[in-house]
């Protein structure tokens, strides 16, 4: 006699059956607070959305608030340095796990100004340098913000000019990694130009919804399932994916790697964008952090919905 196959696993219901879990771990983790402006948001929240490559939504909780969208802009500013520049940029920043913290400096010296990978601190501040090259950075702020809003089909996500001069007031390692990088040739715009621009990113404000309706481009190898326009090649999307799979959380890139099985991108906001190749695009936030960086209870809800939904790539 042979078993019946178990069924599909439902989206709505399996989204549901998550963040109802979750709303007994809300205020877990610890809000970050080395940037004053963010140390004011409400540590209970949680919100989940869900947007696969054929249009069906999913949401739970605080889906629909805005949040600091923090280090996952880093994605976006990757994603349009590489349209910008292309391979060339693999010169000035490289590719591999750091195992540090997202703020270290202790890697650049020995390995002369070209950060590990562009998702911590220093690497991200060159891709913004990449970014900016050859106009203000009042223009390379609206570029990045008016390329939010059209991958996230929104016109009203903004920078929180309040989070960006809390960060400009505070960012003094940020200083530090782009004045060393400069020293080593590898930051070509004015440092103070290539800061405001990278605060005014970390500073853009997008919900859950939001944040994971712009990532889907990634789920579907660099075009937008949904209006059909390419965004990024399908090489230069699968290295996006790679880095965001091996470098996306930091030094618990491992760890989200076996636990979730799937290229993702944190934020210390809270937030964080998960891709599901060929499926589908998760944003996840709740404020609290793990010792990491990570968020704890928004790790805990993509471990569960990976793992129900079967979509771990491994
Ligand atoms: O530069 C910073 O420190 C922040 N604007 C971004 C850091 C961040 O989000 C690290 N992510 N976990």
């Amino acid at each position: 006699m042979t078993e019946a196959p178990n069924p599909a696993p439902n989206l709505q219901e399996t989204v549901a059956a998550v963040g109802r879990e979750m709303d007994a771990h809300r205020g877990e983790g610890k809000v970050a607070d080395y940037i004053p402006a963010l140390a004011r948001v409400d540590g209970n929240r949680f919100g989940m959305a869900v947007i696969t490559t054929s249009g069906e939504t999913a949401e739970y909780g605080d889906a629909w608030m805005p949040f600091s969208i923090q280090s996952i802009s880093k994605v976006f500013t990757l994603t349009m340095a590489l349209s910008r520049i292309g391979e060339s940029l693999w010169g000035r920043v490289g590719r591999e796990p750091s195992g540090s913290r997202f703020n270290s400096i202790v890697q650049l010296e020995a390995e002369k100004g070209v950060p590990r990978n562009p998702f911590i601190n220093a690497g991200a501040i060159v891709v913004t340098d990449a970014v900016l090259a050859g106009r203000t950075s009042a223009e390379a702020i609206a570029d990045i913000r008016d390329t939010l809003r059209k991958l996230a089909d929104n016109e009203t996500i903004d920078v929180d000019r309040e989070v960006a001069s809390s960060e400009a007031a505070t960012g003094f390692r940020n200083y530090a990694l782009a004045n060393f990088m400069r020293g080593f040739d590898n930051m070509h715009s004015p440092v103070e130009e290539v800061l405001q621009t990278y605060f005014h990113q970390c500073s853009l404000r997008i919900t859950c919804r939001q944040l994971a309706r712009a990532g889907l481009f990634l789920a579907k190898e660099g075009q937008d399932p949904l209006t059909g326009e390419r965004i990024l090649s399908p090489e230069h999307a699968r290295r996006v994916n790679a880095i965001m799979m091996t470098c996306g959380h930091y030094d618990a890139s491992g760890e989200f790697a076996f636990q979730v099985g799937l290229p993702g991108k944190s934020g210390v906001g809270g937030g964080i964008l998960t891709v599901v190749p060929d499926k589908a695009a998760v944003a996840v936030w709740s404020p609290g952090l793990n010792e990491v960086g990570n968020s704890q209870v928004g790790t805990l809800a993509l471990e569960r919905l990976a793992a129900r939904m079967g979509w771990s790539v491994f």
